[in-house]
Protein backbone atom coordinates (compact mmCIF):
# COMPACT_ATOMS: atom_id res chain seq x y z
CA UNK A 1 0.00 0.00 0.00
CA UNK A 2 1.11 3.22 -0.29
CA UNK A 3 2.76 5.33 2.26
CA UNK A 4 1.04 8.37 2.49
CA UNK A 5 2.04 11.56 4.28
CA UNK A 6 0.79 12.21 7.79
CA UNK A 7 2.10 15.15 8.72
CA UNK A 8 -1.15 17.58 8.95
CA UNK A 9 -1.72 20.35 11.26
CA UNK A 10 -4.19 19.69 13.32
CA UNK A 11 -7.10 20.95 11.60
CA UNK A 12 -9.33 23.62 12.98
CA UNK A 13 -13.03 21.92 13.84
CA UNK A 14 -16.20 22.95 12.53
CA UNK A 15 -19.78 22.54 13.66
CA UNK A 16 -22.09 23.80 11.55
CA UNK A 17 -25.65 22.21 11.57
CA UNK A 18 -26.91 20.57 8.17
CA UNK A 19 -27.04 23.09 5.85
CA UNK A 20 -30.88 24.59 4.71
CA UNK A 21 -32.33 23.38 1.64
CA UNK A 22 -30.99 24.80 -1.70
CA UNK A 23 -32.48 27.61 -3.40
CA UNK A 24 -33.02 27.44 -7.18
CA UNK A 25 -31.32 29.70 -9.28
CA UNK A 26 -32.84 31.60 -12.15
CA UNK A 27 -32.16 29.33 -15.19
CA UNK A 28 -31.80 30.96 -18.69
CA UNK A 29 -34.82 30.15 -20.99
CA UNK A 30 -33.99 27.22 -22.85
CA UNK A 31 -35.67 25.54 -26.40
CA UNK A 32 -37.00 22.38 -25.84
CA UNK A 33 -35.47 19.37 -27.10
CA UNK A 34 -35.97 17.20 -30.31
CA UNK A 35 -36.11 13.59 -29.14
CA UNK A 36 -32.87 12.41 -27.71
CA UNK A 37 -33.81 9.58 -25.66
CA UNK A 38 -33.24 7.96 -23.51
CA UNK A 39 -32.22 10.44 -21.10
CA UNK A 40 -28.67 10.12 -19.70
CA UNK A 41 -28.66 9.96 -15.76
CA UNK A 42 -25.64 8.65 -14.56
CA UNK A 43 -26.33 7.10 -10.79
CA UNK A 44 -24.75 8.01 -7.65
CA UNK A 45 -22.48 4.77 -6.85
CA UNK A 46 -21.09 5.65 -3.88
CA UNK A 47 -17.65 3.34 -2.52
CA UNK A 48 -16.74 5.37 0.64
CA UNK A 49 -19.18 6.31 3.58
CA UNK A 50 -18.16 7.69 6.73
CA UNK A 51 -19.35 6.65 10.26
CA UNK A 52 -23.07 8.71 10.42
CA UNK A 53 -22.75 11.68 13.31
CA UNK A 54 -26.14 13.08 12.30
CA UNK A 55 -25.08 16.80 13.71
CA UNK A 56 -22.86 16.69 11.00
CA UNK A 57 -23.07 18.02 7.63
CA UNK A 58 -23.16 15.56 4.75
CA UNK A 59 -20.34 16.29 1.59
CA UNK A 60 -20.12 14.11 -1.35
CA UNK A 61 -16.82 13.28 -2.37
CA UNK A 62 -16.53 12.96 -6.29
CA UNK A 63 -12.64 11.47 -7.12
CA UNK A 64 -12.08 11.85 -10.82
CA UNK A 65 -8.06 11.25 -10.47
CA UNK A 66 -5.00 14.13 -10.96
CA UNK A 67 -2.38 14.82 -9.17
CA UNK A 68 -4.02 14.85 -5.66
CA UNK A 69 -4.34 10.98 -6.63
CA UNK A 70 -1.21 10.95 -7.87
CA UNK A 71 2.07 8.58 -6.68
CA UNK A 72 5.53 8.50 -7.18
CA UNK A 73 8.48 6.17 -5.91
CA UNK A 74 10.14 9.15 -4.85
CA UNK A 75 8.96 11.20 -2.40
CA UNK A 76 11.18 14.05 -3.80
CA UNK A 77 9.13 13.54 -7.48
CA UNK A 78 6.43 16.14 -8.15
CA UNK A 79 7.36 16.14 -11.97
CA UNK A 80 7.36 12.48 -13.36
CA UNK A 81 4.81 10.84 -11.22
CA UNK A 82 2.16 8.99 -12.55
CA UNK A 83 -1.17 10.98 -12.15
CA UNK A 84 -5.13 9.30 -10.71
CA UNK A 85 -3.55 6.31 -9.06
CA UNK A 86 -4.79 6.96 -5.38
CA UNK A 87 -8.58 5.79 -5.36
CA UNK A 88 -10.85 8.07 -3.12
CA UNK A 89 -11.41 5.82 0.07
CA UNK A 90 -7.05 6.20 0.40
CA UNK A 91 -7.48 9.85 -0.21
CA UNK A 92 -10.07 10.23 2.73
CA UNK A 93 -8.68 8.03 5.36
CA UNK A 94 -5.39 10.16 5.00
CA UNK A 95 -7.61 12.92 6.06
CA UNK A 96 -9.00 11.77 9.53
CA UNK A 97 -9.84 15.40 10.24
CA UNK A 98 -12.62 15.56 7.53
CA UNK A 99 -14.59 13.58 9.30
CA UNK A 100 -14.69 15.46 12.20
CA UNK A 101 -16.06 18.53 10.11
CA UNK A 102 -19.05 16.58 8.31
CA UNK A 103 -20.11 13.06 7.15
CA UNK A 104 -18.37 12.13 4.07
CA UNK A 105 -19.66 9.85 0.83
CA UNK A 106 -17.15 9.20 -2.04
CA UNK A 107 -17.41 8.26 -5.40
CA UNK A 108 -14.97 7.58 -7.94
CA UNK A 109 -16.15 9.23 -11.12
CA UNK A 110 -13.30 8.40 -12.91
CA UNK A 111 -9.24 8.23 -12.62
CA UNK A 112 -7.15 10.36 -14.55
CA UNK A 113 -4.96 12.79 -15.05
CA UNK A 114 -7.19 15.95 -15.99
CA UNK A 115 -5.63 16.58 -19.90
CA UNK A 116 -7.85 13.28 -20.15
CA UNK A 117 -10.87 14.03 -18.85
CA UNK A 118 -13.30 13.60 -21.33
CA UNK A 119 -16.84 15.42 -22.21
CA UNK A 120 -18.80 12.57 -21.02
CA UNK A 121 -16.79 12.66 -17.62
CA UNK A 122 -17.61 16.53 -17.76
CA UNK A 123 -21.12 16.30 -18.72
CA UNK A 124 -21.35 13.16 -15.71
CA UNK A 125 -20.07 14.98 -12.84
CA UNK A 126 -22.58 18.27 -13.89
CA UNK A 127 -25.37 15.64 -13.66
CA UNK A 128 -24.00 13.97 -10.26
CA UNK A 129 -23.63 17.08 -9.33
CA UNK A 130 -27.31 18.51 -9.49
CA UNK A 131 -28.65 15.62 -8.59
CA UNK A 132 -26.85 15.27 -5.07
CA UNK A 133 -27.43 19.08 -4.14
CA UNK A 134 -30.11 20.24 -6.68
CA UNK A 135 -32.94 17.79 -7.45
CA UNK A 136 -35.97 16.90 -5.49
CA UNK A 137 -34.38 13.88 -3.49
CA UNK A 138 -31.09 16.19 -2.83
CA UNK A 139 -29.48 14.28 0.09
CA UNK A 140 -26.16 16.16 0.36
CA UNK A 141 -25.58 19.59 1.79
CA UNK A 142 -22.42 20.03 -0.31
CA UNK A 143 -20.37 18.48 -3.13
CA UNK A 144 -16.48 18.19 -3.45
CA UNK A 145 -14.53 17.58 -6.52
CA UNK A 146 -11.10 16.22 -6.38
CA UNK A 147 -9.74 16.92 -9.48
CA UNK A 148 -6.10 17.07 -11.75
CA UNK A 149 -5.19 21.13 -11.65
CA UNK A 150 -4.07 21.33 -15.81
CA UNK A 151 -8.17 21.23 -16.87
CA UNK A 152 -9.76 22.09 -13.90
CA UNK A 153 -10.07 25.79 -14.82
CA UNK A 154 -12.80 23.81 -17.62
CA UNK A 155 -14.73 21.60 -15.12
CA UNK A 156 -15.23 24.11 -12.57
CA UNK A 157 -16.98 26.46 -15.38
CA UNK A 158 -18.49 23.60 -16.55
CA UNK A 159 -20.17 22.95 -13.00
CA UNK A 160 -20.68 26.67 -12.33
CA UNK A 161 -22.61 27.19 -15.69
CA UNK A 162 -24.50 23.59 -15.23
CA UNK A 163 -25.34 23.74 -11.63
CA UNK A 164 -29.01 24.99 -11.14
CA UNK A 165 -28.84 25.59 -7.15
CA UNK A 166 -27.14 27.70 -4.67
CA UNK A 167 -25.65 24.94 -2.82
CA UNK A 168 -21.76 24.48 -2.39
CA UNK A 169 -19.51 22.84 -4.81
CA UNK A 170 -16.19 23.13 -4.53
CA UNK A 171 -12.96 21.82 -6.42
CA UNK A 172 -9.73 20.84 -5.43
CA UNK A 173 -6.34 19.60 -6.72
CA UNK A 174 -2.93 19.62 -6.24
CA UNK A 175 0.61 20.44 -7.42
CA UNK A 176 2.42 17.67 -5.92
CA UNK A 177 1.69 13.78 -5.80
CA UNK A 178 0.30 11.93 -2.45
CA UNK A 179 4.15 10.39 -2.20
CA UNK A 180 5.69 14.01 -1.67
CA UNK A 181 7.39 15.54 1.24
CA UNK A 182 4.90 18.55 1.51
CA UNK A 183 2.19 16.97 -0.70
CA UNK A 184 -0.48 20.08 -0.92
CA UNK A 185 -3.34 17.25 -1.31
CA UNK A 186 -4.63 16.40 1.69
CA UNK A 187 -4.17 19.61 3.04
CA UNK A 188 -6.15 21.02 0.09
CA UNK A 189 -9.05 18.59 0.71
CA UNK A 190 -9.82 19.38 4.37
CA UNK A 191 -10.00 23.18 2.90
CA UNK A 192 -12.32 22.37 0.34
CA UNK A 193 -14.23 20.71 2.38
CA UNK A 194 -14.14 22.65 5.95
CA UNK A 195 -15.49 25.45 2.80
CA UNK A 196 -17.57 23.46 1.16
CA UNK A 197 -19.53 22.82 4.48
CA UNK A 198 -19.66 26.26 5.41
CA UNK A 199 -22.82 28.31 4.89
CA UNK A 200 -21.36 31.20 4.61
CA UNK A 201 -20.42 29.40 0.99
CA UNK A 202 -23.45 29.08 -0.60
CA UNK A 203 -24.98 31.28 -3.53
CA UNK A 204 -20.94 31.98 -4.58
CA UNK A 205 -21.35 29.82 -7.90
CA UNK A 206 -18.58 27.00 -7.93
CA UNK A 207 -15.75 27.40 -6.21
CA UNK A 208 -11.99 26.54 -6.40
CA UNK A 209 -10.21 25.98 -3.05
CA UNK A 210 -6.16 25.51 -3.31
CA UNK A 211 -3.62 26.25 -1.18
CA UNK A 212 -5.19 28.65 1.15
CA UNK A 213 -6.86 30.82 -1.11
CA UNK A 214 -10.62 30.53 -2.58
CA UNK A 215 -11.31 31.37 -6.36
CA UNK A 216 -14.45 31.74 -8.10
CA UNK A 217 -14.79 29.05 -10.81
CA UNK A 218 -16.04 31.60 -13.46
CA UNK A 219 -12.61 33.58 -12.97
CA UNK A 220 -10.44 31.31 -11.74
CA UNK A 221 -7.22 30.49 -14.33
CA UNK A 222 -4.08 27.38 -13.85
CA UNK A 223 -1.37 30.19 -13.67
CA UNK A 224 1.47 28.52 -13.12
CA UNK A 225 2.87 25.14 -14.56
CA UNK A 226 4.83 23.58 -11.42
CA UNK A 227 4.02 25.70 -8.13
CA UNK A 228 1.21 25.29 -5.43
CA UNK A 229 -0.35 28.78 -5.60
CA UNK A 230 -1.13 28.13 -9.11
CA UNK A 231 -4.69 28.94 -9.33
CA UNK A 232 -5.65 32.67 -8.79
CA UNK A 233 -8.23 35.02 -10.35
CA UNK A 234 -6.17 37.97 -11.98
CA UNK A 235 -8.22 41.17 -11.88
CA UNK A 236 -10.82 39.83 -10.03
CA UNK A 237 -8.81 38.46 -7.10
CA UNK A 238 -9.43 35.61 -4.75
CA UNK A 239 -13.37 36.25 -3.00
CA UNK A 240 -11.74 34.53 0.60
CA UNK A 241 -9.08 32.97 2.15
CA UNK A 242 -8.59 30.35 4.78
CA UNK A 243 -6.94 30.45 8.30
CA UNK A 244 -6.38 27.48 10.50
CA UNK A 245 -8.38 25.37 8.25
CA UNK A 246 -11.83 28.18 8.20
CA UNK A 247 -12.92 29.96 5.42
CA UNK A 248 -13.56 33.67 5.35
CA UNK A 249 -14.76 35.58 3.04
CA UNK A 250 -13.59 39.06 1.73
CA UNK A 251 -17.12 39.97 0.65
CA UNK A 252 -20.48 38.80 1.24
CA UNK A 253 -22.40 36.31 -1.43
CA UNK A 254 -22.14 37.17 -4.87
CA UNK A 255 -22.00 35.92 -8.42
CA UNK A 256 -19.88 36.62 -11.28
CA UNK A 257 -22.21 39.66 -12.99
CA UNK A 258 -21.61 38.00 -16.76
CA UNK A 259 -22.63 34.31 -15.14
CA UNK A 260 -25.93 32.07 -16.97
CA UNK A 261 -26.81 29.23 -15.72
CA UNK A 262 -28.12 26.49 -17.94
CA UNK A 263 -30.25 23.16 -17.00
CA UNK A 264 -28.44 20.39 -18.98
CA UNK A 265 -30.41 17.16 -17.53
CA UNK A 266 -31.93 16.48 -21.10
CA UNK A 267 -28.27 16.95 -22.70
CA UNK A 268 -26.64 13.40 -23.46
CA UNK A 269 -23.47 14.57 -24.86
CA UNK A 270 -21.57 17.66 -25.84
CA UNK A 271 -20.58 18.52 -29.62
CA UNK A 272 -17.36 18.52 -30.86
CA UNK A 273 -16.10 22.42 -30.86
CA UNK A 274 -12.36 23.15 -31.37
CA UNK A 275 -9.88 25.73 -30.40
CA UNK A 276 -7.38 27.27 -32.57
CA UNK A 277 -4.23 28.82 -31.35
CA UNK A 278 -3.51 32.67 -32.58
CA UNK A 279 0.06 33.79 -33.72
CA UNK A 280 1.95 36.57 -35.91
CA UNK A 281 0.56 36.40 -39.59
CA UNK A 282 -1.35 33.27 -38.67
CA UNK A 283 -3.39 32.27 -41.49
CA UNK A 284 -5.85 29.49 -39.66
CA UNK A 285 -6.23 27.56 -42.68
CA UNK A 286 -6.58 24.93 -40.61
CA UNK A 287 -10.15 26.19 -39.87
CA UNK A 288 -11.45 24.61 -42.84
CA UNK A 289 -10.22 21.26 -41.63
CA UNK A 290 -11.25 21.53 -38.60
CA UNK A 291 -14.53 22.00 -39.71
CA UNK A 292 -14.53 18.91 -41.84
CA UNK A 293 -13.74 16.97 -39.46
CA UNK A 294 -17.13 18.06 -37.42
CA UNK A 295 -16.31 20.94 -35.06
CA UNK A 296 -19.61 22.31 -34.88
CA UNK A 297 -17.77 25.64 -33.71
CA UNK A 298 -14.44 26.88 -33.08
CA UNK A 299 -12.70 29.13 -30.48
CA UNK A 300 -9.94 31.11 -31.19
CA UNK A 301 -7.45 31.97 -29.02
CA UNK A 302 -6.74 34.85 -30.58
CA UNK A 303 -3.65 37.91 -29.51
CA UNK A 304 -4.04 40.53 -27.64
CA UNK A 305 -7.74 41.40 -27.09
CA UNK A 306 -9.07 39.09 -29.24
CA UNK A 307 -7.44 40.40 -32.52
CA UNK A 308 -7.44 38.01 -35.64
CA UNK A 309 -4.92 38.38 -38.64
CA UNK A 310 -5.15 39.94 -42.23
CA UNK A 311 -4.19 36.85 -43.18
CA UNK A 312 -6.63 34.53 -41.43
CA UNK A 313 -9.70 36.72 -41.45
CA UNK A 314 -11.41 36.37 -44.83
CA UNK A 315 -11.72 32.54 -44.18
CA UNK A 316 -12.43 33.51 -40.73
CA UNK A 317 -15.24 34.70 -42.35
CA UNK A 318 -16.29 32.89 -44.86
CA UNK A 319 -16.45 29.82 -42.15
CA UNK A 320 -19.26 31.99 -39.90
CA UNK A 321 -20.64 33.04 -42.91
CA UNK A 322 -21.42 29.03 -43.60
CA UNK A 323 -22.70 29.13 -40.26
CA UNK A 324 -20.12 27.58 -37.78
CA UNK A 325 -19.80 29.77 -34.76
CA UNK A 326 -16.82 31.66 -34.07
CA UNK A 327 -15.57 32.80 -30.88
CA UNK A 328 -12.31 34.98 -30.61
CA UNK A 329 -10.78 34.85 -27.11
CA UNK A 330 -7.14 35.99 -26.19
CA UNK A 331 -4.60 33.37 -25.19
CA UNK A 332 -3.66 35.84 -22.99
CA UNK A 333 -6.00 34.32 -20.37
CA UNK A 334 -6.35 37.84 -18.74
CA UNK A 335 -8.61 40.72 -19.85
CA UNK A 336 -11.62 41.27 -22.08
CA UNK A 337 -12.71 40.53 -25.79
CA UNK A 338 -15.02 43.15 -26.74
CA UNK A 339 -17.67 43.15 -29.23
CA UNK A 340 -17.95 44.64 -32.59
CA UNK A 341 -14.38 44.20 -34.50
CA UNK A 342 -15.05 41.59 -36.60
CA UNK A 343 -18.20 41.03 -38.23
CA UNK A 344 -20.17 37.66 -37.06
CA UNK A 345 -17.43 36.43 -35.28
CA UNK A 346 -18.63 36.74 -31.60
CA UNK A 347 -16.39 37.98 -29.00
CA UNK A 348 -15.66 36.18 -25.88
CA UNK A 349 -16.01 39.18 -23.17
CA UNK A 350 -14.64 37.70 -20.10
CA UNK A 351 -14.23 33.85 -21.10
CA UNK A 352 -10.72 32.73 -21.93
CA UNK A 353 -10.47 30.07 -25.09
CA UNK A 354 -11.04 26.80 -23.05
CA UNK A 355 -14.58 28.28 -20.90
CA UNK A 356 -15.08 29.85 -24.43
CA UNK A 357 -15.32 26.31 -25.51
CA UNK A 358 -17.47 24.97 -22.42
CA UNK A 359 -19.94 27.36 -22.84
CA UNK A 360 -20.50 26.74 -26.47
CA UNK A 361 -20.78 22.83 -25.70
CA UNK A 362 -23.80 24.01 -23.35
CA UNK A 363 -25.19 26.28 -26.45
CA UNK A 364 -24.91 24.30 -28.83
CA UNK A 365 -26.39 21.00 -27.02
CA UNK A 366 -29.22 23.07 -25.70
CA UNK A 367 -30.13 23.89 -29.42
CA UNK A 368 -29.29 27.79 -30.12
CA UNK A 369 -28.80 29.07 -32.97
CA UNK A 370 -25.84 31.00 -33.74
CA UNK A 371 -27.84 34.36 -32.98
CA UNK A 372 -28.79 33.56 -29.94
CA UNK A 373 -25.16 32.02 -29.24
CA UNK A 374 -23.84 35.50 -29.68
CA UNK A 375 -25.95 37.12 -27.24
CA UNK A 376 -25.34 34.38 -24.71
CA UNK A 377 -21.57 35.31 -25.18
CA UNK A 378 -22.01 39.39 -25.84
CA UNK A 379 -25.43 40.97 -24.56
CA UNK A 380 -24.49 41.60 -21.38
CA UNK A 381 -21.15 42.95 -21.83
CA UNK A 382 -22.64 45.17 -24.90
CA UNK A 383 -25.16 46.68 -22.07
CA UNK A 384 -22.46 47.33 -19.64
CA UNK A 385 -20.39 49.31 -22.57
CA UNK A 386 -23.29 51.07 -23.88
CA UNK A 387 -24.60 52.14 -20.68
CA UNK A 388 -25.14 55.83 -20.08
CA UNK A 389 -23.66 58.06 -17.36
C1 LIG B 1 -20.63 14.49 16.31
O1 LIG B 1 -20.31 15.82 15.94
C2 LIG B 1 -20.46 16.75 16.98
C3 LIG B 1 -20.27 18.14 16.39
O2 LIG B 1 -18.97 18.27 15.90
C4 LIG B 1 -19.49 16.41 18.10
O3 LIG B 1 -19.67 17.32 19.16
C5 LIG B 1 -19.73 14.99 18.57
O4 LIG B 1 -18.73 14.62 19.51
C6 LIG B 1 -19.70 14.02 17.41
N1 LIG B 1 -20.10 12.69 17.84
C7 LIG B 1 -19.36 11.62 17.65
C8 LIG B 1 -19.94 10.34 18.16
O5 LIG B 1 -18.26 11.65 17.11
C1 LIG C 1 -19.50 1.39 -8.74
O1 LIG C 1 -18.12 1.65 -8.51
C2 LIG C 1 -17.33 0.48 -8.38
C3 LIG C 1 -15.94 0.89 -7.97
O2 LIG C 1 -15.48 1.97 -8.74
C4 LIG C 1 -17.34 -0.28 -9.71
O3 LIG C 1 -16.60 -1.46 -9.58
C5 LIG C 1 -18.79 -0.61 -10.05
O4 LIG C 1 -18.83 -1.19 -11.34
C6 LIG C 1 -19.65 0.66 -10.06
N1 LIG C 1 -21.04 0.28 -10.26
C7 LIG C 1 -21.82 0.91 -11.13
C8 LIG C 1 -23.24 0.47 -11.18
O5 LIG C 1 -21.39 1.79 -11.87
C1 LIG D 1 -12.03 14.58 16.23
O1 LIG D 1 -12.62 15.22 17.32
C2 LIG D 1 -12.41 14.54 18.54
C3 LIG D 1 -13.26 15.23 19.62
O2 LIG D 1 -12.97 16.61 19.65
C4 LIG D 1 -10.93 14.52 18.88
O3 LIG D 1 -10.70 13.78 20.05
C5 LIG D 1 -10.19 13.85 17.71
O4 LIG D 1 -8.79 13.90 17.93
C6 LIG D 1 -10.52 14.50 16.41
N1 LIG D 1 -9.96 13.73 15.33
C7 LIG D 1 -9.10 14.25 14.44
C8 LIG D 1 -8.55 13.28 13.44
O5 LIG D 1 -8.82 15.43 14.41
C1 LIG E 1 -37.28 10.63 -5.30
O1 LIG E 1 -37.28 9.48 -4.49
C2 LIG E 1 -38.54 8.81 -4.51
C3 LIG E 1 -38.49 7.72 -3.46
O2 LIG E 1 -37.31 6.96 -3.59
C4 LIG E 1 -38.79 8.29 -5.93
O3 LIG E 1 -40.03 7.63 -5.98
C5 LIG E 1 -38.79 9.46 -6.89
O4 LIG E 1 -38.91 8.99 -8.21
C6 LIG E 1 -37.52 10.27 -6.77
N1 LIG E 1 -37.61 11.48 -7.57
C7 LIG E 1 -36.67 11.85 -8.39
C8 LIG E 1 -36.91 13.14 -9.13
O5 LIG E 1 -35.64 11.22 -8.57
C1 LIG F 1 -36.36 17.55 -20.36
O1 LIG F 1 -37.22 16.69 -21.05
C2 LIG F 1 -38.47 16.48 -20.40
C3 LIG F 1 -39.21 15.41 -21.17
O2 LIG F 1 -39.27 15.75 -22.51
C4 LIG F 1 -39.22 17.80 -20.33
O3 LIG F 1 -40.44 17.63 -19.64
C5 LIG F 1 -38.38 18.81 -19.57
O4 LIG F 1 -38.99 20.08 -19.58
C6 LIG F 1 -37.01 18.93 -20.21
N1 LIG F 1 -36.16 19.78 -19.38
C7 LIG F 1 -35.44 20.79 -19.88
C8 LIG F 1 -34.66 21.59 -18.90
O5 LIG F 1 -35.41 21.07 -21.06
C1 LIG G 1 -13.13 26.93 -46.43
O1 LIG G 1 -14.50 26.83 -46.08
C2 LIG G 1 -15.27 27.96 -46.49
C3 LIG G 1 -16.67 27.82 -45.91
O2 LIG G 1 -17.25 26.59 -46.26
C4 LIG G 1 -15.26 28.03 -48.01
O3 LIG G 1 -15.99 29.19 -48.42
C5 LIG G 1 -13.82 28.14 -48.49
O4 LIG G 1 -13.78 28.09 -49.90
C6 LIG G 1 -12.97 27.02 -47.92
N1 LIG G 1 -11.59 27.28 -48.26
C7 LIG G 1 -10.76 26.32 -48.64
C8 LIG G 1 -9.37 26.75 -48.94
O5 LIG G 1 -11.11 25.17 -48.75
Amino acid sequence: MLSLPSLFAAAGLLATSTLAAPAALPVVETRALVERAPVYTPAINITYSSPINSSLPKTLILATGGTIAGSSSSNTDSTAYQAGVVRIEVLIQAVPELLNISNIDGMQVSNVGSESLTDEIALKLSKIVNEAVCGSNASYDAVVITHGTDTLEETAFFLDATVTCDAPVVVVGSMRPSTAISADGPNNLLQAVTTAVTPDSRARGTLVVMNDRISQAYYVIKRDQNAVQTFGAPIPGYIGALLSDKPLYFYPASQPTFKQVFDVSNVTELPYVEILYGYQGADFHLLNATVASGAKAVVIAGTGAGSLTVAGIDLIQAETAAGIPIVRSSKINNGFVVPGDYDNVIASGTLNPVKSRRLLQILIALGKSTEQIQSAFEDKLKSSLNASY
